[in-house]
């Protein structure tokens, strides 16, 4: 349903001397109809910047997007219009999405009518639908962003998001500013929404422990690349920084055993991009690390070939 081909992302920023910072490097992925794929990986390894390129709200500095066959990428926005409904992204903070000054209703409703074609009576009896679906009264619909408590006002932007009847939900650390309860709350009404309407999910976070429970599928991210890619990844994690991650969820409280100090690499190392702080590293890593089927799954570590990663 949704494919990505080879998607490259580079920030450029300050004004006198250009800072460039590269967030997403070689991104292949697809995403299968009524599938739930999870991404994880830590701050700053370019999630967010892949969710966007994701959703068309970036133009990725190479590669493509491909939704059911058609390339989005380069696409005029007139062109894109059409296809937007389809893919949406849920953000971790509602406040992208609603305007604080309107009130919710006209949040939900405004999707109709940017899309058009629809009658002021057709859009109200599909907003009130919407409200319900997401478990929201009919009290709400008047009530301003302000008004409403985290949970209701994620459930408002979830809501917006099945407007147009979407394919695929994007949703990007789309609990992680919520409470603990409020969190379980809403992943489950989104895996019922999921199922009943036969959505497919990329569900972004940090939460090991959601990214488990609600995926068929995960990709681990370290460093804008994908590192690791499977079923079964936290159950039998191949590469050297999933399980590290998956050590730092297990063991907080325990020291993080860093490997001995290398210093900076050199500029323009090809390698490994874990190899600073891998504690498996070898001189045969400084060579570019490709993504490998291990057994159906997909590592980019050399050493998970030969079997050999240690737990
Ligand atoms: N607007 C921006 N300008 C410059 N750098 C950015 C910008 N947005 C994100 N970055 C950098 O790109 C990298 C990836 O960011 P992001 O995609 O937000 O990661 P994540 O969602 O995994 O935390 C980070 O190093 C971040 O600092
Ligand atoms: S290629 Fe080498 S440095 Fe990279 S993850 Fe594997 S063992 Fe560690
Ligand atoms: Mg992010």
């Amino acid at each position: 349903m949704l494919k990505a081909d080879n998607l490259h992302y580079v920030y450029t920023s300050g004004l006198i001397k250009t800072v460039k910072k590269t967030a997403v490097c070689g991104v292949e992925l697809e995403i299968f109809p009524g599938e739930t794929v999870a991404v994880v990986g830590e701050s700053g390894c370019g999630k967010s910047t892949l969710a966007k390129m994701l959703v068309q709200q970036l133009e990725p500095v190479s590669g493509e997007v491909f939704f059911n066959g058609t390339k989005l990428t380069g696409m005029s926005w007139k062109n894109l219009r059409k296809f937007m409904g389809k893919i949406q992204l849920i953000p971790q903070n509602p406040d992208d999405v609603v305007d604080p000054r309107w009130t919710v209703e006209k949040s939900v409703a405004e999707p109709f009518i940017i899309c058009g074609g629809f009658s002021r009576e057709e859009i109200s009896t599909n907003v009130d639908a919407l409200f319900a679906e997401v478990g929201l009264s009919a009290e709400h619909k008047t009530r301003y962003p302000h008004e409403l408590s985290g949970g209701e006002l994620q459930r408002v932007v979830i809501a917006r998001a099945l407007a147009l009847k979407p394919e695929l939900l994007v949703c990007d650390e789309a609990t992680s500013m919520l409470d603990v309860s409020v969190q379980a709350f809403i992943v489950t009404m989104l895996k019922e929404i999921q199922m009943k309407r036969g959505l497919s999910l990329v569900f972004i976070t940090h939460d090991l422990e959601a990214a488990k429970a609600v995926s068929d599928r995960v990709l681990v991210m370290y460093a804008g690349e994908i590192v690791e890619e499977g079923a079964d990844v936290f159950d039998r994690p191949l590469h050297p920084y999933t399980r590290a991650l998956l050590d730092a969820a297990r063991y907080m409280s325990l020291e993080v055993v860093v490997p001995e100090e290398i210093g900076e690499l050199p500029y323009g190392f090809s390698g490994c991009s874990y190899y600073r702080l891998c504690r498996e590293r070898m001189d045969a890593c400084k060579k570019p690390q490709k993504l490998q089927d291990v057994s159906g799954r997909l590592v980019r570590c050399w050493k998970s070939k030969c079997g050999s990663p240690k737990n």
